[in-house]
């Protein structure tokens, strides 16, 4: 018996998911999977689980999908938890974005004060899950995918006794792109990553075994495999920049190297109209369940990728299928740094490249970090640190004291005035404050 949970399993995500189990089903084989929402995500979790249903119909796989709003009867006995939850559904995130675009700011998920404000009203929920978790599966692992997937994944470490780590799709979107540029498949590339969720660097890049590092950088100048997520903006970093820097950057970097030109995108975005990404997403999610809704469609349709998370599934099942078999392979993931780099707490996690067997992720040693990346990844270690604490504490001067504390937010009053109008917007979901 292989018994595997998704905490969320009503998110538009979950048909990703259900792919790649079924893909993996000879080397992963989950007997039972559990599809868990809450009330509020019930015709959701209803629709997403009778297409995931038909899928595994289809693929003719021996697995049930079982539906329920019951955690105790999900969580009994279960082998790996993964959640994908959003407290306060696609309407707090579009507020996360607005709120600080009012005061000339970065509006984003997860870079800037919109990933404090997510982690505001995420960790103390998961930490309520992981509670649930000892009780009901102590042995069990939390495969944590929900944003800010790198805060929340030091929260758990930090927080809980429970064994965690998280996972995002960036880097693996990375491999992807250098692969494209040089017509190999994703499995002949290998590359070192360094960094925070949402803020990594690669280098010692390997095609097929060759080191082509400085070959790819120079491509990457010449505007050839740059890392491209569909929920960001596709603005170019000056040529000379990337071969000055010689690293390669995920694109979430450019919020931090052209900071003032991605406000202004994202400013003229909501002047035309064309809204924010959280807006955009909940248009793409209401038409995803369009489709989620016919009962014909037996797989997971080509138009979600146009979400950011598209090789979410593929990411998450390998690392869950190196735990499971005990592969002793090599992933990037999200876990505390015991050391791989001198520049950053031992209990801080990163996000780097793990050998991952049954025992989890151990991170490879780095070293240090380059002095031109140094100072950027350690201050938004320190925000990243103090929104951990406020989001534990509900202490408002923490509080203030992460968000200035994050280079994005030019100025003390600034971070005042984004912190009051979050606090006034998310009432209902800050317990602890
Ligand atoms: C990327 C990131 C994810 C993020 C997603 C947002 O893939 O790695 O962490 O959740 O994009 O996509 P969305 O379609 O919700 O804007």
């Amino acid at each position: 018996k292989l018994k595997v949970v998704t905490l969320g399993g009503g998110s538009g995500y979950t048909p990703e998911l259900i792919d790649g189990f079924i893909r993996r089903h000879k080397e992963l084989p989950v007997s039972e999977y559990w599809l868990v929402d809450i009330e509020a995500g019930k015709e959701k979790l209803e629709i997403v689980g009778a297409l995931a249903q038909r899928m595994v119909k289809k693929a003719g796989i021996a697995m049930t999908v079982h539906l329920t709003t019951r955690l105790d009867e999900a969580l009994a006995g279960a082998d790996f938890v993964t959640t994908q939850i959003r407290v306060g559904q696609l309407a707090a995130r579009i507020q996360d974005e607005k709120i600080p675009l009012r005061y000339g700011v970065l509006g984003q998920e997860t870079t800037g004060p919109g990933g404090f404000m997510k982690a505001q009203r995420t960790i103390p929920v998961l930490l309520d899950l992981c509670q649930e978790m000892e009780k009901y599966c102590p042995d069990a692992w939390l495969i944590n995918f929900t944003n800010p997937a790198g805060i929340v994944t030091e929260a758990l470490a930090k927080h809980s006794p429970i064994r965690s780590l998280g996972i995002c799709s960036g880097a693996n979107s990375m491999m992807r792109d250098i692969a494209g540029a040089y017509g190999v498949e994703r499995e002949d590339v290998y590359a070192r990553v360094m960094g925070l969720n949402h803020l990594i660097f690669a280098d010692q890049i390997t095609v097929k075994g060759k080191e082509l590092t400085d070959d790819f950088i120079e491509k990457l100048a010449q505007g050839v495999g740059a890392n491209q997520l569909n929920n960001i903006p596709d603005v170019g970093l000056p040529p000379d920049f990337i071969r000055a820097l010689k690293l390669y950057p995920l694109s979430y970097l450019k919020y931090f190297y052209l900071d003032r030109e991605m406000v202004e995108h994202e400013r003229e975005d909501l002047e035309r109209g064309v809204g924010t990404r959280g807006e955009q997403s909940l248009a793409i999610e209401k038409s995803l369940f369009d489709l989620y809704r016919d009962p014909t469609l037996c797989e997971k349709p080509a138009a979600l990728s146009a979400r950011g998370g598209a090789l979410y599934s593929d990411t998450a099942c390998s690392i869950i299928s190196s735990i499971y078999n005990n592969k002793r392979e090599i992933h990037v993931v999200n876990t505390p740094n015991q050391g791989s780099t001198p520049d950053l707490p031992d209990d801080a996690v990163i996000e780097t490249n793990s050998m991952i067997d049954c025992n989890g992720a151990h991170p490879l040693a780095y070293g240090r970090l380059p002095v031109a990346v140094k100072g950027l990844i350690q201050s938004v270690k320190s925000f990243e640190e103090l929104t951990v604490e406020a989001a534990i504490t509900g202490n408002q001067h923490t509080a203030l004291l992460a968000l200035a504390a994050h280079p994005l937010v030019p100025s003390v009053e600034i971070a005042e005035k984004i912190l009051r109008d979050y606090l006034a917007a998310n009432r209902d979901f800050l317990p602890q404050y």
